[in-house]
C-alpha cells in the first residue's frame, strides 16, 4: 500500500511543471475530527494525527520551490470549542514549535504568524516568539500559521489603524489605496495566496483570508486532513497548473512564471 502511494506521488510529481509552482499555497486544514471520529477515536487523536502532516507537507512544498506555505491551525471562531479541546489545540501548538524548532532552522523554514497571538496562553505566545526569532534568518520557505485569525477580525482592525492614523493627522485618507490597506493586515509583506486547498470536503472559507483571496484559485478536496499526503498535494497543483487564471482580463496570466 505504501509502495503504491509512493509510486503515484512520484507519478503525479511527474507532471508538475517546476516552473510554475504557486508561490505562495493557503490550507484550511479540515476534517482531523471526522477522521477520529471515523476510528473511533478522541477528536484530540485527530488533531495529533493532523500535526504531523504539517511537518511533511512543509518539506514537500519547500522541495517544489513554494516561498510561503500559510495554514489555518486556529480561527477567532474556534474558541468556541469544548475548553478542553481548546486547551488541547494550544499545547499541541506550543509542542510543534517546540520539536520543529531545529530542524526548521536546518531546513530554512521562516516562522511567521497571522491573527492576534496576543490572546493566546503565555507559553504558546512565548513559543511563537521565540521560534519566529531563532528563524528570522531562515528563507527557503516561510511557514506562515494563522492561528486566532479570522479575516473579519483582521479587516476590522486595519480599517481601526487606518482610522487613527488619519485621526491623528499622519494619513491622508485619499492616499488609501489596495497596498496601503494590505500593508495594515496581519499578511503585510507576504503576496496574495495563488492556490487556497480546503481539506474535508466542506465548500467554504470560514472567515479565512477574504481580502488576500480575492484572486486565488480555489481548490476543495474530499479528504480529511491527517490523509492528506504528498499525492493529494500533488494532485491539488496539477490541478491548478490547468486553470486559466485571468484577473478579470482574457488572457491567461500566470503571476508564477
Ligand atoms: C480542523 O479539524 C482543525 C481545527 C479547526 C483546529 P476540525 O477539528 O475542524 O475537524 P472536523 O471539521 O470537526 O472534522
Ligand atoms: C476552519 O475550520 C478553521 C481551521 C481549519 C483552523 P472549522 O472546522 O473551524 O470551520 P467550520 O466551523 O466548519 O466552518
Ligand atoms: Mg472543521
Amino acid at each position: 500500500m505504501k509502495n503504491q502511494s509512493e509510486h503515484d506521488a512520484r507519478e503525479l510529481l511527474a507532471q508538475i511543471d517546476p516552473q510554475a509552482v504557486p508561490a505562495h499555497i493557503a490550507v484550511i486544514m479540515d476534517g482531523n475530527g471526522r477522521w477520529a471520529q471515523k476510528r473511533k477515536l478522541a477528536r484530540i487523536k485527530g488533531h495529533v494525527a493532523g500535526a504531523k502532516i504539517i511537518r511533511r507537507l512543509t518539506d514537500t512544498a519547500a522541495r517544489l520551490g513554494v516561498k510561503v506555505l500559510t495554514l489555518y491551525c486556529f480561527s477567532t471562531e474556534n474558541w468556541r470549542r469544548p475548553a478542553e479541546e481548546v486547551s488541547f489545540l494550544m499545547k499541541l501548538l506550543q509542542s510543534y514549535l517546540n520539536e520543529q524548532a531545529e530542524d526548521m532552522v536546518r531546513l530554512g523554514v521562516h516562522l511567521s504568524v497571522i491573527g492576534d497571538i496576543s490572546a493566546l496562553p503565555d507559553g504558546v505566545r512565548e513559543e511563537f516568539e521565540r521560534v519566529m526569532a531563532l528563524t528570522a534568518d531562515c528563507d527557503t520557505i516561510t511557514l506562515n500559521l494563522a492561528v486566532n485569525y479570522g479575516a473579519r477580525d483582521e479587516i476590522l482592525r486595519a480599517a481601526k489603524n487606518l482610522a487613527a492614523e488619519a485621526a491623528r493627522g499622519e494619513l491622508d485618507p485619499e492616499t488609501i489605496d489596495e497596498k496601503c490597506f494590505g500593508d495594515h493586515l496581519f499578511s503585510a509583506g507576504l503576496p496574495d495566496p495563488d492556490l487556497l486547498i480546503r481539506t474535508s470536503g466542506e465548500i467554504r472559507l470560514s472567515n479565512f483570508l477574504l481580502w488576500q483571496a480575492a484572486y486565488s484559485e480555489l481548490y476543495f478536496v474530499d479528504i480529511n486532513w491527517p490523509d492528506f499526503d504528498d499525492a493529494a498535494f500533488y494532485r491539488a497543483i496539477i490541478e491548478y497548473q490547468h486553470r486559466n487564471r485571468r484577473f478579470g482580463g482574457v488572457k491567461n496570466i500566470s503571476p508564477t512564471k
